[in-house]
């Protein structure tokens, strides 16, 4: 286990709340979440930053379960969830059959933008699931000019061209299109795409940004508990 990962700087120079969000995609069986869980929710116990957890439908009730009993301050969300209420749609997993598993939900993500045809129509409609089940949405938009419903609280600043590559967007621009998302409405802003250890810190003092969605790095857990320290280090 990583030594001291929290302890608190002299100094804080961040006041504002400060999100780490993990997305697995579609990795990680049960056991091999629940493993992530029993190695990162232990040295959370002092985490300033929040922490939300998004693993696969099938993990949820076991990670949530493994959050309860285990008292981890940890959040769990979910990658996806249905445009429909409960009801004859095969294959769907309806907001209202995971609301009790989950305090958030990943909707307009990217990657079920391009490969499941999502448009700005269905993701509304989502939105509007994630509402009435009493799930937060947390919004990823590609650019600024993204359609956000008045409704999102919590938005993922994610261009494509970041997603995955190992080219993330400059620290500047993020936070730029940050700056212009929150112009008009209410929002904390986070980014995400290709952020790791080596350059989270560029991304989380930007004015604008309230934290980073992590997709790749999220999934080793001694990489991401270095990323919670960091950001940590700077609350
Ligand atoms: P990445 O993915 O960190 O692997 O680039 C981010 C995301 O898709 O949310």
């Amino acid at each position: 286990m990583i030594d001291s990962l929290f302890s608190l700087p002299e100094v804080p120079n961040l006041s504002k709340d400060l999100w780490i969000v993990a997305n697995f995609k579609s990795n990680k069986n049960i056991q091999q979440a629940l493993e992530w869980l029993g190695y990162v929710g232990p040295e959370l116990r002092k985490s300033l930053v929040k922490v939300v957890v998004c693993p696969t439908f099938v993990c949820l009730p076991e990670i949530k379960k493994a959050v309860l009993v285990a008292g981890f301050p940890i959040l769990v969300g979910a990658q996806d969830i249905s445009r429909f209420d409960v009801g004859a749609y095969t294959g769907e997993v309806a907001g209202k059959l995971i609301s009790e598993f989950v305090d958030f939900v990943l909707v307009g993500h990217s990657e079920r933008r391009q490969n499941f045809q999502e448009t700005d129509q269905v993701i509304a409609e989502k939105i509007t699931q994630a509402k009435n089940s009493q799930i937060k949405p947390l919004l990823c938009v590609q650019n600024e000019n993204t359609a956000v419903p008045d409704s999102v609280e919590i938005v993922a600043y994610e261009p494509i061209f970041a997603i995955g590559t190992g080219h993330p967007d400059t620290a500047g621009n993020a936070n730029k299109v940050a700056g212009l998302l929150k112009k008009d409405r209410p929002v904390q802003v986070l980014y995400g795409g290709s952020v790791h250890s080596k350059n989270v810190e560029e991304f989380l003092v930007q004015d604008n940004i309230d934290g980073i969605l992590l997709g790749r790095a999220s999934l080793d857990p001694e990489e991401f508990l270095k990323i919670v320290k960091i950001a940590n280090s700077l609350k």
